[in-house]
């Protein structure tokens, strides 16, 4: 988590940087800071201005407003707390000693009580509880011993200070490094965190993320784990951890990086809920135009040889692509009949299953940048390659929304999920992408693998043609009906949905986002297993949201529910409107579709009523508090 971004230029590097911050905001909004070198008239040395401020990044705007921050080159960051309050004294930069070396970074130094307590022994004193202050101070002691060892060049020294530093840190990090000495050098490096260089005439920009260039340039170039950037007016020079430089071409940015506006939504939540129709209607477009032939029925361009070989599926994912991959799951098993496991990234890598044979590993991550699920997949591919042995070996597709991301250079296919920038922390229109993807992949396994008819692929293909106008009604209607129930439940306490088969995900997604935005406890339960225990909550103060849609497990649903009712739960039903569903206190009514289909359209009352709730809480629902949209620490 935490955005940073660092600027070499002629341009005054505030405005560009807390520009670049607004970008990345969306990484951690606990405090924000900046850091610039500028000179006296007539002095080659400068001096550093750090400003930080607590709470939002227009906190900082207000700072540097009043106080301004001069300099052409400085480092900026945008904080989501891990070691320390989110403070001022914790905000990023953070500053050596005498403030003339200041840093900016996000990961987690895992070693940093280590080399804190060395350095306190010699006397250091920290001003911030941070993993990251040690760096600062680190650099500066390489600095005095650099010197003292006859190194005069001072470009030369920061670069190896920097260097000899990075080798003493364990863990993840991306950083940012000016030194007051050195007013035109600005030093960058990686390690399992994401850090990107962009290229303007005469000016480099260094972010966590490529959205951060937006209206600067559309020319990067992606450092690599272990590398650091030297970054001057006249240009970049790159070196591995030995010192080697290194020569890559940078590349364009793929696609638009527009920037997007709320428009006339109160919230992006809303916006990118309503944008759904839109991500199915793109999704259709792309890979399920007419004319396909009923043996490759998906425009995937994998080979016929990549279905074939697969035999099982294993799926690592967090959060609400962990629910997507669980629908995924269902389809790519009682769908196109391949057993399919959805894994906790974060569990899996410390308890992964027995490896089996021609096993197709699945990354799904909206942002491409969750630290879990990348270090899942990298564990899985290095346990894999170690067999060496064919049938065992790493076959590893990422399902992302952000095709510049680390899991997009991570992994050998990739499916870009189209959904467009989503900005809500929340995630909405990307979860109905994921989930689009899966029907793509189950729909296409089933036809390579001859485990459905023609007339049963052909069946799926023309309901999914019918989502688009599907949700662009049920969005509309759903947004008036939940914005009326949701009075009722503002100050509720605690929400259960239910959901069984291919919607007990769904139930799962909508606790999450009921969670998230309203800060209302909620639990998602398959509807047979409230009798197991989860009954005993029920009282008429507890609301039970209950998926029932037509197909297998209907009339169960609608039992379970009936035993909620009979316990005084006030009952939601997400069902088409029937006399069976007479039996809800309130229905959030969706269109009869097959079971297959449904949690495409049963996903939309359920965020709309989240939204509202939290709306009507008078909440931050874009910025809930303690998260982030990229959860880039383990
Ligand atoms: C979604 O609403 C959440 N913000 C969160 O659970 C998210 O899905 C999770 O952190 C995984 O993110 P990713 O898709 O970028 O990997």
């Amino acid at each position: 988590m935490c955005g940073i971004v660092a600027l070499v230029g002629s341009r005054e590097a505030s405005t560009i940087l807390v520009e670049g911050l607004r970008k990345l905001e969306y990484r951690g909004y606990d405090s924000a800071g900046l850091a610039t070198v500028s000179t006296h008239k007539g002095s080659k040395k400068g001096f550093i201005t750090c400003k930080k401020a607590e709470g939002k990044l227009v906190n900082l705007l207000n700072l540097i407003a009043t106080d301004g921050a001069p300099g052409h080159i400085g480092i900026g960051h945008t904080r989501w707390a891990t070691h320390g309050k989110p403070d001022v004294k914790n905000a990023h930069p953070h500053v050596d000693t005498l403030s003339q070396v200041a840093v900016v970074q996000n990961g987690i130094i895992e070693n940093h009580t280590v080399l804190r307590d060395n350095l306190q022994k010699q006397g250091i004193q920290f001003c911030s509880e941070t993993d990251t202050e040690v760096i600062p101070h680190l650099i500066s002691e390489a600095l005095i011993r650099l010197q003292e060892e006859g190194v005069t060049a001072k470009e030369e020294m920061l670069f190896l200070a920097v260097r000899e530093t990075l080798d003493l840190l364990q863990g993840s990090y991306a950083l940012a490094v000016i030194w007051a000495e050195t007013p035109d050098v600005l030093i960058v490096a990686k390690n399992k965190a994401p850090l990107v260089i962009g290229f303007a005439q005469g000016e480099f920009l260094c972010a966590s993320d490529t959205s951060a260039f937006a209206g600067f340039t559309r020319t990067i170039l992606p450092l690599e784990d272990r590398e650091l950037a030297l970054l001057t007016p006249l240009g970049v020079e790159i070196y591995d951890s030995l010192g080697k430089r290194q020569h890559r071409t940078p590349s364009l940015i793929v696609g638009s990086e527009k920037d997007v506006e709320k428009g006339q939504f109160r919230h992006f939540m809303l916006k990118e809920i309503y944008e759904q129709s839109e991500t199915a209607d793109q999704w259709i477009r792309r890979f399920l135009p007419n004319g396909l032939s009923p043996s490759s029925p998906i425009a995937l361009s994998f080979e016929d040889s990549f279905y074939e070989s697969i035999e099982a599926i294993q799926i690592l994912a967090c959060g609400t692509s962990r629910h997507a991959a669980m629908v995924g799951a269902h389809l790519l098993e009682q769908f196109a009949g391949i057993p399919s496991t959805v894994f906790f990234a974060s569990e899996f890598r410390y308890a992964p299953p027995p490896l089996a044979p021609n096993v197709l590993t699945i990354g799904v991550t909206q942002s491409g940048e969750t630290a879990d699920t990348l270090a899942a997949l990298i564990m899985e591919s290095e346990r894999r390659s170690s067999l060496k042995n064919n049938l065992f070996s790493s076959r590893q597709l990422g399902i992302t929304n952000r095709i510049e991301s680390s899991l997009a250079r991570q992994v050998s296919n990739i499916i870009d999920i189209g959904a467009g920038l989503e900005v809500g922390v929340a995630a909405t229109k990307t979860f109905l992408g994921q989930l689009l993807t899966f029907y793509g992949l189950a729909i296409m396994f089933a036809a390579k693998k001859k485990r459905r008819s023609s007339k049963e692929i052909n069946e799926i293909c023309c309901q999914l043609r019918l989502v688009p106008n599907q949700l662009r009604d049920l969005i509309k209607t759903h947004n008036k009906l939940t914005e009326k129930l949701a009075h009722q439940f503002v100050n509720t306490k605690d929400v259960i949905f239910l959901g069984r088969g291919i919607n007990y995900p769904i139930a799962l997604e909508a606790a999450l986002k009921l969670k998230e935005i309203s800060y209302i406890h909620a639990e998602g339960f398959p509807a047979g297993e409230m009798k197991h225990g989860p009954i005993a909550l029920l009282d008429y103060k507890v609301p039970v949201i209950s998926i029932a849609t037509q197909g297998v497990v209907f009339e169960k649903v609608l039992s379970n529910a009936q035993e909620a009712k009979a316990r005084d739960a006030c009952l939601i039903g997400i069902a088409p409107e029937s006399s069976e569903t007479e039996i809800f206190d309130h229905l959030l009514p969706i269109p009869k579709v097959s079971e297959w289909i449904s949690p495409l359209l049963t996903v939309i009352p359920l965020q709309l009523l989240s939204y509202h709730i939290a709306a009507h809480r008078g909440l931050d629902v874009d910025q809930p508090r303690n998260l982030a949209k990229s959860v880039t620490v383990e």
